[in-house]
């Protein structure tokens, strides 16, 4: 059966979504991070990659920007494929927090769990289950993981790192709690390392939708064809995302877009329609809950024109 999504409803339906996304203000670059606090604050892209291989664009879709939190949802994938979905379940959680993204309190009401491996207590703690002898053998499994998804060579950016791992200290007392509780699985600093790494690789809006629709295809990518996880671990991935993919917003996006998602504090955002396709957007500036203000924009129309809520 073809696809009812033609390329031409995909051609103007990006472009549509481009648009309105663009015209919203509102918002501010994170500014914990000093990097991200100085990229050009007007930067607009937008990207729907389909499950059947094809990709359409609009705005600074190429630009590279931080993939931050985004990173979580790819070392996951490639910490479940190793040690298993229940496995990583019993270790870190999957449920929803209900606080911020780098909540302390969350860690210490839940004695120790992180409860989902979105937030960065459970994302560091998903980083100290990344197989490897070494903190550079660990590394590399995540930028292989994350270049897979992409369908190309991702890098890391030195300036970023550096950006992060010197004003991570908020991230590196919650790596210590999580020593504290037993629910940090190496050594803490090499744990907070990798992670910090993980956020500080460069993608565009193209690559996200890339990734994306490689978690809506079941684990292929549909630019190169290669099974990137294990398909049936793609509906935990994706359920996680339903649940915590925005933070203190998970809950206002499943009801109003009804589509697993993901943030990151660079602006890139991404939402899943499974079988079908992916959407990102990105535009640095931030709301309250560290959310891209004009990626909501751009993902809530193309999800509303194509009619895409799971509900
Ligand atoms: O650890 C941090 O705080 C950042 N490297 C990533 C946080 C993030 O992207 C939250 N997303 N909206």
């Amino acid at each position: 059966m073809s696809s009812p999504y033609t390329t031409e409803l995909l051609t103007d339906t990006v472009k549509q979504a481009h648009e309105k996304a663009r015209n919203q203000t509102g918002g501010e670059n994170a500014s914990y991070i000093p990097y991200l606090a100085s990229v050009d604050e007007d930067l607009c892209g937008v990207a729907i990659a389909t499950a059947d291989g094809r990709l359409f664009e609009a705005g600074d879709s190429r630009y590279e920007f931080a993939i931050e939190s985004i990173s979580k949802v790819f070392t996951l994938a490639t910490v479940m494929d190793s040690i298993g979905s229940e496995a990583l379940r019993e270790k870190v959680g999957a449920n929803p927090t209900g606080m911020p993204f780098n909540s302390v309190i969350a860690v210490e009401l839940a004695k120790g769990k992180p409860m989902s491996p979105l937030v960065n207590a459970g994302a560091i703690a998903t980083a100290s289950l990344v197989p490897g002898d070494t903190a550079d053998e660990r590394w590399d499994r995540i930028l292989k993981t994350q270049s897979a998804f992409a369908g190309r060579q991702l890098s890391l950016s030195e300036e970023v790192n550096l950006s992060e791992q010197t004003t991570n200290f908020h991230n590196r007392a919650i790596a210590w709690l999580l020593y504290s509780a037993g629910t940090c699985y190496s050594d803490p600093m090499e744990a907070l390392d990798i992670y910090t790494r993980q956020c500080s690789t460069l993608i565009t809006a193209v690559d996200l939708a890339i990734m994306g629709a490689t978690l809506a295809n079941h684990g292929v990518n549909p630019a190169t064809q290669e099974q990137v996880l294990h398909p049936d671990n793609t509906a935990h991935i994706l359920a996680e995302m339903m649940m915590e993919g925005l933070y203190t917003a998970s809950g206002d996006f499943a009801y109003t877009v009804g589509l697993p998602g993901k943030s990151g504090v660079g602006g890139g955002l991404l939402a899943i329609a499974p079988g079908k396709l992916a959407i990102a957007g990105f535009a640095p500036p931030l709301d309250g809950n560290g959310n891209s203000v004009r990626g909501q924009v751009a993902v809530r129309a193309v999800a509303k024109r194509l009619r895409l809520n799971l509900f």
